[in-house]
């Protein structure tokens, strides 16, 4: 542990500031400054004012970290910041702020892709977790299953052919107004519901491991006008149940599939979608029917945090990986592709 280096991990991507400090696999703070009320009166993420919202936050946010794990700055050997994918104008504050503070300590700095963060989440609370294995990721941008055969070889062998999952659940929450996010909503809505109520598709079974929602938001608008116009509407929580559901259902068969296709007996989940409660209960039920060792991050390290980067970017570290200062943001980075 003593010669674990010390990495200050920061988080921009998107609607949460998050600052953490890390050593090895352990994290020593975590902090987060969320933005959901200044954007909750959009109904979405607005991409300007999340970015004046990072810049507000970052500076008090980084002396919390710090104070928090009890060091000083002049200790960390790292700084790691979220080089993509996500919003432009968001990732250049962390990613330039990261820089100038690396600058600043002379310290070296790693560029990190937000999605291998939410990937080695799981590890900062099990470090039994690593390959070869088969990793769930389902965040608001993004949804893939990756095959991973060693830390940082990673293949991506199913994907969303339209939306993310952890969009579908906010587009869904926002048509049932259930306001922004819409992930969390749903989950809460459920609580009590039935989820076989309404049995709406499940996508794309004859592609194994990709996933599309755009057909369940289609059958599930018509269906809820149509059962409004004759006034058989279910209850609210049978509907957000029985959406969940649809949605859970595609991403644990094919995710569990997806391992025993490559012969892969542990499975991996990461991104905010990774949250929520119905998954959890699912994969874990899945892992135990299956045989198979099941690693989520939990609900906290789920949802975008600095830690993941940290975890990340300390892992590049000791491969002796160095992100110039030169290095500019990549909205559109890409995992395993
Ligand atoms: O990874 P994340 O925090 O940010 C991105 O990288 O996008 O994921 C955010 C997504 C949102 O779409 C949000 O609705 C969803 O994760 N989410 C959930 C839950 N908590 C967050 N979806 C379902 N159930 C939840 N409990
Ligand atoms: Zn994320």
């Amino acid at each position: 542990m003593g010669d674990e280096p010390l990495i200050l991990g920061i988080e921009t991507s998107c609607d949460e500031t998050g600052l953490a400090v890390v050593r090895g696999t352990t994290v020593l703070s975590n902090v987060l400054a969320s933005q959901v009320e200044a954007h909750a009166r959009f109904g979405g993420v607005v991409p300007e004012v999340a970015a004046r919202a990072h810049v507000e936050a970052i500076r008090s946010l980084t002396h919390r970290a710090l104070a928090q794990a009890g060091v000083h700055q002049l200790d960390l050997d790292a700084i790691a910041a979220t080089r993509g994918p996500g919003l432009a104008g968001a990732l250049m504050v962390g990613f330039a702020y990261g820089k100038a503070l690396a600058w600043g300590l002379d310290t070296p700095f790693l560029g990190v892709d937000h999605m291998e963060g939410h990937l080695f989440a799981p590890l900062l609370e099990d470090d039994t977790f690593g390959p070869p294995a088969i990793v769930l990721l389902v965040s608001g941008g993004h949804s893939q299953i990756v095959r991973m055969d060693d830390w940082g070889v990673y293949e991506t062998v199913g994907s969303t052919i339209d939306d993310a999952a952890g969009e579908a659940f906010d587009k869904l929450a926002r048509f049932l107004g259930l306001g922004f996010p819409g992930g969390p909503a749903i989950d809460r809505e459920s609580e009590g519901g039935d989820p076989q109520a309404v049995s709406f598709p499940r996508a794309l079974p004859d592609r194994p491991f990709d996933f599309s929602f755009s057909g369940l938001k289609t059958a599930v608008t018509t269906f809820v006008r149509e059962r409004h116009a004759a006034g058989t509407l279910p209850p609210l929580a049978d509907l957000a149940a029985s959406i969940q559901e649809a949605i859970v259902d595609v991403l644990v068969s094919k995710t569990f599939n997806a391992a025993e296709a490559a012969g892969i007996s542990t499975v991996g989940g990461g991104g905010g979608v990774v949250a929520n409660r119905r998954l959890r209960v699912r994969m874990a039920e899945e892992a135990e029917r299956r045989g198979v060792t099941l690693y989520l991050s939990s609900p906290a390290l789920s949802t975008d945090n600095g830690a993941m980067i940290a975890a990340a970017g300390r892992f590049r570290f000791r491969q002796g990986e160095r992100t110039p200062l030169g290095a500019e943001i990549d909205p559109s980075l890409r995992l395993g592709s």
